[in-house]
């Protein structure tokens, strides 16, 4: 296995063991999340009793595979943990999330949750967000007036393709993804608040002072850092 493949291993296992008996989790989508899901659904046959929430319909079928038993938010209003990997993390522990055009539901599944754990290889640190592009989810519907007015805020946005470079990407939602060059993020907050803030923009792909801690690996070792360890 390649050293990179081992870290998100080694993190998403690692994460997995957070997870107890009569909790429920929120399952993150991701190369790195899904080492999680598989641990999960290992630890379920030995006998973990758990409930999850998929963050994405290809998550959902992960956990189907493996026997995770899915639940929704009408029946479940708050989520003990919830495991997510990250496209870049910040020195403050902020995030850029959405390289797999799940932010929303990521976003909607992490603030549900008492404890947010981040999953990441070491390629994700940063000094600061912005270098990878930001992904923010925007209704199809005058997406091109969106665009510019995003691009106002100083980066360049581009319509996230499907792989063929033929179709338009569509999220699980129905809506687009404008990924947003913006080079660096210095003040992450003020930038969502933003993005937000304009009509036909559903969702960016900032998640700030969400995390609890972040599970690191570089394929041999595996580091936690807690973002604030009185908090509980
Ligand atoms: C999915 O929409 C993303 O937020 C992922 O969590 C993020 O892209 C990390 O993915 P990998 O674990 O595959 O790097």
């Amino acid at each position: 296995m390649e050293t990179l493949d081992q870290a998100k291993k080694m993190a998403g296992e690692r994460a997995a063991d957070f997870v107890e008996n009569g909790m429920v989790v929120g399952l993150g989508t991701g190369s790195t999340a899904m080492w999680a899901i598989h641990r999960l659904g290992a630890r379920v046959q030995e006998g973990l009793n758990i409930r999850a929430i998929g963050t994405s319909r290809q998550t959902e079928e992960l956990a189907r595979e493996v026997h995770i038993p899915l639940v929704t938010f009408a029946e479940v209003k708050e989520l003990d943990l919830a495991i997510d990997g990250a496209d870049e993390v910040a020195r403050d522990l902020s995030l850029i999330k959405g390289g797999g055009g799940a932010l929303l539901r990521e976003k909607l599944v992490a603030s549900s949750a008492r404890r947010f754990l981040v999953i990441v290889d070491q390629t994700k640190r940063v000094r600061h967000l912005g270098q990878f592009p930001l992904p923010v989810e925007v209704v199809p519907f005058g997406w091109e007036l969106t665009q510019s007015r995003i691009e106002k805020k100083g980066c360049r946005a581009k319509l996230r393709m499907k792989k063929d470079h033929k179709e338009t990407y569509m999220t699980d939602n129905g809506n687009y993804i404008l990924d947003c060059d913006f080079n660096e993020i210095l003040d992450p907050s003020s930038l969502h608040r933003d993005l937000k803030a304009l009509p036909g923009v559903v969702e960016t792909g900032l998640f700030i002072d969400m995390v609890y801690a972040v599970i690191e690996s570089d394929g041999i070792d595996v580091s936690i850092e807690y973002n604030n360890p009185y908090a509980e």
